[in-house]
């Protein structure tokens, strides 16, 4: 899809949500919210099952809240980076698919650095993007629909409401005959040629594994200078993208500043209700290495 995570977002629920709908949302983050919201676009009939932030669904609320609302169409967030939680997906798709529903899974931030496994996890639909664990520069963006989701698009009678993200009329692009839709960026199809050359040298599990040391150590050290997990269960915290409230009495905004001032090292704020609360230190990629995690280590604990 020619545009950032949020173009292949509204890919997936502009296709597979249609109007009259109910679309269930498992909302535990600001990126559920936006699908949400998305959803409401559509005029589906959008109902939700809210959770703390920082938290993920258990496969008994799954069950409960979907057999009781029965919907045709299921969306939630493998890794939301708005928490730093991880929610693999297989409690909600089992759930799901026993009321006969399709699930959309955003693996916007989980693609190249965790394991999304739309397959063994249920996945229908799934999206990504190029610039978070692949590293690329922003601007095209993964989508998978697997052959129940493709069949019942397929049967879908009115046309997609917005032209440019419409899914059948680009496949007819990339299937064989190549019947032409829009005209895409080929550097960016170079640049994520090279990013998935670069996953493939490295084997997917050692750059999984690879992401899991970094954000174990980023964890550790952030905790010694006082940061406390977002995340409370370290099995739900994502790997490569670490949520953490500054220790008491330190502004959040004013340490981003300096890190940023004095060393050129951007981490990012807190989004909607976590605005102002929470830090975001993303390691991924070529950062997610035990030196650059050490320099980033040394560089907060010179700055707070
Ligand atoms: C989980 C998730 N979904 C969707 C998006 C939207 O992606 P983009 O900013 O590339 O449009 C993001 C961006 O951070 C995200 O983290």
């Amino acid at each position: 899809v020619p545009g950032s995570g949020s173009a292949s977002m509204e890919t997936a629920v502009s296709n597979f949500v249609e109007p009259g709908m109910k679309f269930a949302v498992f909302a535990n983050g600001h990126f559920a919210n936006r699908m949400s919201d998305m959803g409401q676009r559509q005029r589906a009939n959008v109902v939700r099952l809210e959770r703390p932030w920082g938290s993920v669904f258990t496969a008994a609320e799954a069950s409960e809240f979907l057999e009781r609302e029965r919907p045709d169409i299921v969306g939630f967030v493998q890794a939301e980076t708005s928490t730093g939680a991880y929610q693999p997906g297989i409690a909600i798709t089992e759930a799901a698919h026993k009321v006969g529903a399709l699930v959309i899974g955003d693996c916007v931030t989980s693609l190249g650095a965790m394991p999304v496994q739309i397959d063994s996890n249920g996945i229908d639909i799934a999206y990504s993007c190029s610039q978070k664990g692949l590293s690329c520069p922003a601007g095209l963006s993964p989508v998978s629909i697997n052959d129940t989701a493709w069949e019942c698009l397929s049967k879908r009678k009115e046309a997609t409401w917005n032209w440019y993200l419409d899914a059948r009329m680009q496949w007819n692009y990339f299937d064989s005959g190549h019947v032409y839709h829009h005209t895409p960026s080929a550097a960016l199809y170079y640049a994520m040629h090279r990013a998935l050359w670069l996953v493939e040298e490295e084997g997917l599990q050692a750059r999984w594994e690879r992401h899991h040391r970094s954000g174990r150590q980023l964890v550790a050290g952030l905790g010694e200078l006082g940061f406390i997990p977002v995340v409370e269960n370290s099995e739900q915290r994502l790997w490569h993208l670490s949520t953490v409230t500054p220790p008491a009495g330190v502004d959040e905004a004013a340490l981003r500043e300096r890190l940023l001032a004095k060393y050129d090292i951007e981490i990012a704020g807190g989004l909607g209700q976590f605005a102002g609360k929470i830090l975001r230190v993303g390691a991924m990629g070529p950062l997610a290495t035990e030196e650059r995690v050490a320099h980033l280590l040394a560089c907060v604990a010179a700055v707070l």
